[in-house]
Formats: structure tokens, C-alpha cells, sequence
């Protein structure tokens, strides 16, 4: 069969002289850039992939076209860091060569096993636009960060019966004597599931069954991709990003959405008994989370900060999106909460802080920074409708509003010059026990911000695409509100 080709199905080594230097000064011009977020060198960046602390420093691997802003060949590319804020760049750790990935290195985790890094990844096979298939490979990583694919690649050829070829996306995990490994898989009737291998030596494996996972996701939804599998103090855990859902009050309203479900996974019978799910991050941009365990045993978590087919500001530079930053997921009270790692406090530079009390309309707090971290206690005495503003300006402003008679708290991205079309794309809001103070801790940075609501109760992941002088934040009221707050600049750290 002759293989299926179009323009985007071409790898780094086929760069025309001079292309990738071309694409690397768009971004480093753009006046969106991240300072301390992982971002693509150039071109399109999305999952987070193979993430690890091995051999005394954490791996990022994300999935990589490194042409332009959009989904072509995908690559891994590889960052570095020993404290999880200072990055540096290593040579992409796959590009798809061989005929087993011939159309893309799609996603996948990695676990460590006797002493090396063992990624796992999909090879993307596509006969045509719409026919694909699938394979599971195979890449070591030495100690010295030499990355290797596996001789006997693919190890899974194909899909099983009963599934279409959308299998990706391996998450594997140790248990028992026995190495796991659980697929996103879309069945022949076109809805989602999660399918699971199982390997003694975890280079070879065996079909094992479909994960019955009692979520009643409806009908609709038609793919369930990038599973995540951990517990935390024995609690399971299992994260994943479902495609096709409908939108539910403040649920699922981007075109693709991540939740979490609590429970018991009984692997060895292949059942997640649910104890309660729901919407993991309720930004605009989060998609495809990955986990691992950091140095200090803890559960990190990042995840790609964007939204496939949707039109951002930067494709117009040539590249495209970014990581969120490292977050320790806990559970609370019942819910899995995400906090910014510990770590971040290294970035932390010249800090301002005050309190205030403001009887009604707005009022700025500081202005001057692109990247900073604010921390935030808003008591209400009284008022009803009160916020925050970030990226403020005289024009533009990502608002943030709690709203104590519906009790929701709201983000709305509508003002900005360089802004996103659709309205879905525009407000997203939660549901939030608004008591006497609320608690915010923001990131922002350049042209993303991370909201963290009562330690990380509920969680907003939102790019945005401010004017230069867009630095200012704001805090507003209908009635008597008192604000103590920090805001520590934050350093450009990476070489990124
Ligand atoms: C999720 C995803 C994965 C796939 C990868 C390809 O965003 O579609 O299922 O492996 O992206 O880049």
C-alpha cells in the first residue's frame, strides 16, 4: 500500500535550511510569550507526555509539530529541570521515523524499570484522512538521557477487535507482580472507553479486557482519551479526557474537558467502581493531564493549556500554546485539589503587599508586572457581586467575579483586542461555597493565568492575549469588601 502523505506529515530532520531559525525568532519577538511556563521552542505544543523525576531531575516530554500552529507530525520534545523552575531544552527525544509511527510519536506516560526510563507512546498509523490505525511502541531512557526506541517495536500491533483505530495514549503502572497499561480507545459503535494490557516483564503484553468504569457518560461522547491512573493515601484516582460531551450548567462548555472520578479500581477484575466524578479545571484551556510522583513522593500534575480547533491569537506567529505549571493534587473533603508546587516559591522576586478596604466600584492594586503571582484574601462584609481583575488596563481585563447570591464564581475573557470568537470560548463559571472570605492565588504570565480558589478548590486555567501595557490589577465591589494581598514578581528563569 502506498503510504498516506500530505505536507504536515514531515519530521524535523526533513526542516529546509533556515526554516526552524525563521519560526524560533516569531516567538522569541512575541510579546506573548511565557517566562516561566514550558512552551514550544516554535511551532505547536500540546499533552504533557512521559513525565518523570528519574535520576535526580523531573523530565517533561510534551507532544510537539514543530512547523507552525497546528497538528501535524507529532514529535516528543524534551525539557529538563532539577527543581522544576529553571528548564532547559534536549534534543527531541522522538521523532517519528519508522513505519510503525508513520504518521506521528502520539502520547503516552513512562515508568521507570530497572534503572532506565521506559516511554511509552502511540505510533499513529493513517491510510487515509479518515482511516487510521494504531500501535504502542517503545523508547528507553539511559540515565545519561540518551533516548533509544526499542528494538522489537511496535510492542502492540494494531487495535483489538471491537475497537476503532483510535487507541492512544498508554498510561502504565505497576501493581502486584503484574505492569499495566490502560488505553483511551474509541469501540466500533463510535463511543468512548478505556481499554487495559497487562505484562510480567513490561515489554511484553496481552489484551486484557475494557475497564467497566461506571461513569453514565452519554452516548455522545466518542472517544475518551489520555487516561491517568494513581492514588493518593489509597484513595484511587483516575483522570481522563472524554470527547463528545454536551455542556451541563457550569460543565463541559470548552469543546473537549478533563474529569476526575474517585473510587476503587479493582484492576485484576477490570472495574473503577465511581464514588463521584466531575470537571477537573473549569478554564477555557486545559486539556490532556498527565501525573507522576515528585521527589518528595508527592502527585504532581501538568497539563497542556490549550484547545484543539480553536483559533488562538499566536497562529498568526507560527506557534502555539503552552504547559501550565506544576501542580501537587490532594484530596480534600472529598475533591481532588490542585495547588501550585511548592517549588514555584523559588521564583519568587521582589514582593508588594497591602490590605484595603473599598465601599464600592474599583479600585487598581498594582500594575507594572507581566509575570507575577498574586495571593489573595477577599473578606465580604456585605458584598453580594466582587472580584478581581488581572491583565487590567484602561481597555481590556480578565475578570474574575464571585457572585454570592448564585453562589458561582465566574471567569470572562471577552475583553481583550487580540481575543478568541466563540462564545463558549468567552465566560466559564463554577459553582463555589462563597462564605465570608474567599481565598484567590493567581499566576500570570504573559499570556496565561492560573486561578487557584480556596487552595485549590476550584481551579482556572485561561490564556489570554493582552496589549503591552496590560499589566494592572484591579479589585471591585457593589459593597464594603477588605483585600490583604501579595504580589510577588516572578522570575524569568528558563533558558526556554
Ligand atoms: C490529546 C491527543 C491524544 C493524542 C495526541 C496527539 O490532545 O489527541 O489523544 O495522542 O493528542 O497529538
Amino acid at each position: 500500500m502506498t503510504k498516506y502523505t500530505e505536507p504536515k506529515y514531515r519530521t524535523i530532520h526533513e526542516a529546509e535550511a533556515g526554516e526552524l531559525e525563521i519560526l524560533k525568532e516569531k516567538v522569541t519577538g512575541s510579546l506573548w510569550k511565557p517566562a516561566f511556563h514550558i512552551h514550544p521552542e516554535h511551532g505547536l505544543l500540546n499533552d504533557p507526555n512521559g513525565l518523570a523525576y528519574f535520576n535526580g531531575a523531573f523530565h517533561v516530554f510534551y507532544q510537539w509539530f514543530p512547523f507552525g500552529a497546528y497538528h501535524g507530525m507529532k514529535h516528543w520534545a524534551h525539557v529538563t529541570s532539577p527543581n522544576l523552575v529553571d528548564w532547559e531544552r534536549l534534543p527531541t527525544a522522538l521523532a517519528p521515523t519508522e513505519d510503525y509511527e508513520s504518521h506521528g510519536a502520539y502520547s503516552g506516560a513512562s515508568m521507570e524499570v530497572d534503572g532506565k526510563l521506559y516511554l511509552y507512546y502511540t505510533g499513529n498509523i493513517k491510510y487515509s484522512a479518515e482511516d487510521r490505525s494504531a500501535n504502542q511502541c517503545l523508547a528507553i531512557m539511559e540515565k545519561d538521557g540518551q533516548v533509544r526506541k526499542y528494538d522489537h517495536n511496535p510492542i502492540i500491533e494494531g487495535v483489538p477487535a471491537g475497537y476503532t483505530g483510535h487507541v492512544r495514549d498508554p498510561k502504565v503502572f505497576h501493581k502486584g507482580n503484574m505492569y499495566y497499561m490502560l488505553l483511551g480507545a474509541q469501540r466500533e459503535d463510535r463511543t468512548g472507553a478505556i481499554i487495559v494490557y497487562e505484562s510480567k516483564d513490561a515489554l511484553n503484553w496481552s489484551f486484557k479486557g475494557e475497564l467497566r468504569l461506571d461513569l453514565d457518560l452519554p452516548d455522545s461522547c466518542y472517544m475518551l482519551e489520555c487516561p491517568d491512573y494513581f492514588d493518593i493515601n489509597g484513595q484511587d484516582v483516575l483522570i481522563v479526557s472524554p470527547q463528545g460531551l454536551e455542556p451541563k450548567q457550569h460543565d463541559y462548555l470548552n469543546l473537549y474537558n478533563v474529569i476526575y472520578a474517585l473510587g476503587k479500581l479493582d484492576i485484576e477484575n477490570l472495574t473503577f467502581d465511581v464514588t463521584s466524578y466531575q470537571e477537573l479545571d473549569k478554564g477555557f484551556d486545559f486539556y490532556a493531564p498527565q501525573s507522576f510522583e515528585g521527589s518528595k513522593k508527592e502527585r504532581l500534575l501538568f497539563g497542556w493549556a490549550g484547545m484543539a480547533e480553536v483559533d488562538y491569537p499566536t497562529d498568526r506567529e507560527d506557534w502555539a500554546h503552552c504547559m501550565t505549571l506544576p501542580r501537587e493534587l490532594d484530596i480534600v473533603n472529598g475533591l481532588l485539589v490542585q495547588k501550585p508546587a511548592t517549588e514555584l516559591k523559588q521564583l519568587r522576586s521582589e514582593s508588594h503587599s497591602g490590605s484595603m478596604t473599598l465601599d464600592s466600584g474599583s479600585t487598581g492594586l498594582h500594575s507594572g508586572f507581566h509575570s507575577f503571582e498574586l495571593e489573595t484574601t477577599m473578606e465580604s462584609r456585605g458584598a453580594e457581586v466582587f472580584g478581581l481583575e488581572l491583565f487590567a488596563s484602561e481597555t481590556e481585563g480578565l475578570v474574575l467575579a464571585f457572585d454570592r447570591s448564585s453562589q458561582t464564581v465566574s471567569l470572562n475573557r471577552e475583553n481583550f483586542h487580540a481575543s478568541f470568537d466563540k462564545e463558549n470560548d468567552l465566560v466559564r463559571s463554577a459553582e463555589l461555597n462563597i462564605g465570608d472570605s474567599v481565598k484567590v492565588q493567581a499566576f500570570v504570565d504573559r499570556s496565561i493565568a492560573e486561578i487557584f480558589i480556596n487552595d485549590g478548590e476550584v481551579v482556572f486555567t485561561t490564556r489570554v492575549f493582552p496589549d503591552n501595557q496590560s499589566t494592572g490589577v484591579k479589585l471591585f465591589t457593589d459593597t464594603e469588601l477588605t483585600c490583604s494581598y501579595t504580589i510577588h514578581q516572578l522570575k524569568s528563569t528558563n533558558s526556554l
